[in-house]
């Protein structure tokens, strides 16, 4: 009997700090290790799927959270499934603003495949609108990745108060697990920034950090998860890290 499904979103209304990256890269060494793992694209720029997939879709999430279809779900090797996001998601946000309990909807969705998985990991869009709501209100963990480039924390008073708002209102248990410090650079800069993350935020920044690595950028264009295409690089040892880092963290909760 597997434990119960852990729910991860890894969200940032900030574009661009390592939230798809993140999400490809610790699904693929999850699922290296033969944990059952389910990808869910929720961005409508569709990178994740992007990067993972080649072939056609036909039906994106979107249909599933318009009530139109099943969850979609496409098989990318024995370990790793992906609901894959499409261009038309861009759209939910309106088409689902008169709809009865609209952000459950995905958590419904989720409800009725959970048991086949020991990890979901849902890639959010860049913003809060109700995508990033429906995602907050499916998961047990939030993850927040952060790009140690300017000061962020007036982002993270912002993210902050959007989950308390969902665990006021939607889903008690959600609280955000960690912070991910990304794309990290040997810089004064970036020093400064770690330093003081772990001093205000303390253990809930993981140990490990992803370090700037162009493998990472270069793998998605391959349609590869950089375990594979570059399994030496310093992003394929930092990611190994993290995920080792996230079993035991989540374990002791
Ligand atoms: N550690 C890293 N080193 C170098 N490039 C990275 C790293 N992490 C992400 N990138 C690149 O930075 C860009 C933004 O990352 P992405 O994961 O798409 O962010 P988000 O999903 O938050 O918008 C992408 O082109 C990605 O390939
Ligand atoms: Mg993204």
């Amino acid at each position: 009997m597997a434990l119960k499904t852990r729910i991860i979103s890894f969200s940032n209304h900030k574009g661009g700090v390592g939230k798809t990256t993140t999400t490809a890269s610790v699904g693929t060494i999850l699922a290296s290790k033969k944990h059952n793992v389910l990808l869910i694209d929720l961005d409508a720029q569709a990178n994740l799927t992007a990067s993972l997939y080649d072939g056609e879709v036909e039906n994106s999430i979107y249909t599933a959270l318009i009530g139109k279809s099943e969850l979609p779900i496409i098989k990318l090797n024995k370990y790793l499934d992906l609901v894959p996001a499409s261009l038309q998601l861009a759209m939910a946000d309106l088409e689902l603003a008169s709809v009865m309990a609209r952000e459950k909807i995905l958590s419904e969705l989720l409800e009725k495949v959970a048991d086949k998985y020991e990890y979901i990991l849902i890639d959010c869009p860049p913003s809060l609108g109700l995508l990033t709501l429906n995602a907050l209100t499916a998961s047990t963990d939030i993850i927040i990745p952060m790009v140690a480039e300017i000061l962020p924390f007036k982002g993270l008073t912002m993210i902050n108060d959007f989950v308390s708002m969902v665990q006021q209102r939607l889903n008690p248990n959600a609280h955000v697990s960690g912070i991910i410090i990304t794309r990290w650079e040997t810089t004064n800069l970036s020093k400064t920034i770690e330093e003081k993350l772990r001093e205000n935020l303390g253990d809930i920044v993981f140990k490990t950090k992803i370090r700037k690595n162009v493998s990472l950028a270069e793998a998605p264009l391959e349609n590869k998860n950089i375990a594979e295409y570059a399994p030496k690089s310093s992003g394929a040892e930092d990611y190994r890290a993290l995920v080792n880092e996230l079993i035991k963290k989540l374990k002791k909760e």
